[in-house]
This record gives C-alpha cells, sequence and structure tokens, in this order.
C-alpha cells in the first residue's frame, strides 16, 4: 500500500517517460544555443576589420610639393583621390558660376575647408559609371571646364570639380578629411 509520501510524488511528477521527453527536449534546446553561439562568433569576427583595413580607414597626404595648378593621386580605401590645387584663375573661375544654373548646386566653399580654397580634394570617381576621370595628371586633358574629363561618356567637371556637361549626375565627391597643417591632410 503506498505511503502519503509516495502518493503526493506521484501527484504532482509527470510519469517516468514524459520526464525523460521534456529532459531531451531541454538538453537539445541549450546545444542547439550552443551551436548558434559558435556559428555566429566567427561571422562577427570575420565581419571585424583586419589591421590592414583599418590602417587604410583613414591616410596621411602631404601635400607641400604640389604646386598650384598641379594635382596629386593617392589611393584611398582602394578608390582613387585627386588632391588639387587650384591657381587664383581656377578659383576665380569656379566663383564666378552661377551655382543656380548648376546640375548639384555647390559653391567652391561648400566643396573645400575654410581658408583653404585652393585645395580641392575630392574622390577620383566619375559620378556616372565610376570611370576615373583624367585631369590630375601632368599633361592629361581636363575638359571644356578646365576641372576633370571622363572619357568613358565625356562628363566635364569645372575647377570645383562639379558636373557641368555630360551624364554625370552629380559633381565628384569629396571625402571627410581635415587638415592636420597647412600642407598635410588626413582623409577617412
Ligand atoms: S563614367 Fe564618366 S561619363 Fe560615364
Amino acid at each position: 500500500m503506498a505511503s502519503d509520501t509516495q502518493r503526493v510524488q506521484a501527484a504532482v511528477l509527470p510519469p517516468e517517460g514524459e520526464r525523460r521527453r521534456d529532459f531531451l527536449y531541454i538538453a537539445t534546446g541549450a546545444f542547439a544555443a550552443v551551436g548558434a553561439g559558435a556559428v555566429v562568433w566567427p561571422m562577427i569576427n570575420q565581419m571585424n576589420p583586419s589591421a590592414d583595413v583599418l590602417a587604410l580607414a583613414a591616410i596621411d597626404v602631404d601635400l607641400a610639393s604640389v604646386q598650384p595648378g598641379q594635382a596629386i593621386k593617392v589611393s584611398w580605401r582602394g578608390k582613387p583621390v585627386f588632391a588639387r590645387r587650384l591657381t587664383a584663375d581656377e578659383i576665380s573661375a569656379a566663383n564666378k558660376v552661377d551655382v543656380a544654373s548648376l546640375r548639384d548646386p555647390q559653391t567652391l566653399a561648400d566643396r573645400t575647408k575654410p581658408g583653404k580654397a585652393e585645395w580641392l580634394i575630392t574622390l577620383g570617381v566619375c559620378t556616372h559609371l565610376g570611370c576615373v576621370p583624367l585631369g590630375a595628371g601632368t599633361g592629361e586633358v581636363r575638359g571644356d571646364f578646365g576641372g576633370y574629363f571622363c572619357p568613358c561618356h565625356g562628363s566635364h567637371y569645372d575647377t570645383a570639380a562639379r558636373v557641368r556637361k555630360g551624364p554625370a549626375p552629380r559633381n565628384l565627391e569629396v571625402p571627410q578629411y581635415v587638415f592636420k597643417s597647412d600642407t598635410s591632410v588626413t582623409i577617412g
């Protein structure tokens, strides 16, 4: 005959088969959670930039040797960047343009740093389909407006690297940068 304690246990605990099944469910769930964690960690870890990628996130560019009318090309995050030192005439030509008439209305001041109008730093990537425009290299054609010319489909940019003619929809993009000194910048 069952004691009082045995009767209470029988009333509270499910039959042996159900308890075993619950344990299996719980054990499987715990394994799945650990398994998911084990998969997610390498994926997150893979998404962290490696040291060499971090090093390329920002670059220092020395502009000291760039004379008025010249430009240099550097590579930043896999893209060409043009750093151009405008002449007084090029600055004046850019400032004479009626901004309202532009496809992508921006002043030269919008595209340069305060007090640094002679330094025009842009991506060297045409905003039409991504070709590298001409005009930064010595002797390269600079198009009808004296800035850059994209030979792929004939986009012309002016001395503020604003699109003036051709299929490009926007001005050459100005990346984030800061002047570290009068003649050096950090891009990125
Ligand atoms: S990619 Fe420059 S004009 Fe088409």
